[in-house]
C-alpha cells in the first residue's frame, strides 16, 4: 500500500523565529487533529533545518526535508550543500528538481538524475518533482513531456531505489499563481506517469509510488484532488507557510 504525503515547501520565506514558530504550530496541532495516518513533511531553507529538527526529535508525525542538494559529494562549490550535510543535519527527505531549480538554476534532467543517486546513497529519500510549462500543456504533448523528465532521471534506478522516491508533479502553470490543475486533470498525469512507470519496471513497483500533486493546493482544493484515486497526497507551497491552512491539507484525505 502506498504513503498518503503532506510535504510543505517553505522555499524562501521564513526568518529563523517565524519558522520556530510555525514548526511548532505543526506539531502541536497535527496529533490533536489529524485522523489519518498521512506522512508529513516539512521543507524549511537549509539554514534552518538544525534548530528545526530540535523541534522535531521527540515527537514522530512531522518529518524533515530539504529543498535540494549538490550533485557531488564534497569539494570546493561554494555556497552549495551536501547530501551528507543534509543526512547529519537530520533530514530524511530531500526535494530534487523543483521547477523553479530547473528554470532559475537551470538544473538538467541529467544533473538531476546525479542529485537523485547522490540523495539515495546518504539514505535521503527524494522527492522529485516533474511538470509541464503552459506552452507544452497547450501544445498537447504533455504526458510525453513529464514521462521523458521521470525517464532521464529515475530510470536508471534499480527497483529497489526506484521504490524509495516519492514523485511530485507539479504542472508549472499551476505553481504560486492560485490556478489549480483540475482534479481530472490532476488524475490523468498521475494514472499516465504510474502506467509509464509500470511498463518500465512493474506493476507491482508503480502500485506502491507515492505521486503527490503540487500547485496552488489549499484547503479548498485539497479533498476534490486527494480523491483522486492515483493522487497520494500533495506537495504544498504557499498554502505551508500557515500552520492552520497545512493542517487543514493534511486533514483533507
Ligand atoms: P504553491 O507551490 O503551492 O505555492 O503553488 C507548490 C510548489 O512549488 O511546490
Amino acid at each position: 500500500m502506498r504513503k498518503k504525503i503532506v510535504a510543505g515547501n517553505w522555499k524562501m520565506n521564513k526568518t529563523l523565529d517565524e519558522g520556530l514558530k510555525l514548526t511548532s504550530e505543526i506539531v502541536n496541532m497535527v496529533p490533536d487533529e489529524v485522523n489519518n495516518d498521512a506522512l508529513v513533511i516539512i521543507a524549511p531553507p537549509f539554514v534552518h533545518l538544525t534548530a528545526v529538527r530540535n523541534l522535531l526529535k521527540d515527537q514522530d508525525r512531522v518529518h524533515l526535508a530539504a529543498q535540494n542538494c549538490h550533485s557531488e559529494e564534497s569539494g570546493a562549490y561554494t555556497g552549495e550543500i551536501s547530501a551528507s550535510m543534509l543526512a547529519s543535519a537530520g533530514a530524511g527527505y530531500v526535494i530534487i528538481g523543483h521547477s523553479e531549480r530547473r528554470e532559475y538554476f537551470h538544473e538538467t534532467n541529467e544533473e538531476l538524475a546525479k542529485k537523485v543517486n547522490i540523495a539515495l546513497a546518504n539514505k535521503l529519500t527524494p522527492v522529485f518533482c516533474c511538470g509541464e510549462s503552459l506552452e507544452i500543456r497547450e501544445e498537447g504533448n504533455y504526458v510525453e513531456y513529464v514521462s521523458n523528465q521521470l525517464k532521464e532521471s529515475l530510470f536508471h534506478l534499480p527497483d529497489e531505489d526506484l521504490s524509495r522516491v516519492i514523485i511530485a508533479y507539479e504542472p508549472i502553470w499551476a505553481i504560486g499563481t492560485g490556478k489549480t490543475a483540475s482534479s481530472e486533470q490532476a488524475q490523468e498525469m498521475h494514472a499516465a506517469l504510474r502506467k509509464y512507470i509500470a511498463s518500465a519496471y512493474s506493476d507491482e513497483l508503480a502500485d506502491n509510488l507515492s505521486v503527490l500533486y503540487g500547485g496552488s493546493c489549499k484547503p479548498s482544493n485539497a479533498r476534490k484532488l486527494f480523491a483522486c484515486p492515483d493522487v497520494d497526497g500533495g506537495l504544498i507551497g504557499g498554502a505551508s507557510l500557515s500552520s492552520r491552512d497545512f493542517v487543514d491539507i493534511i486533514k483533507s484525505f
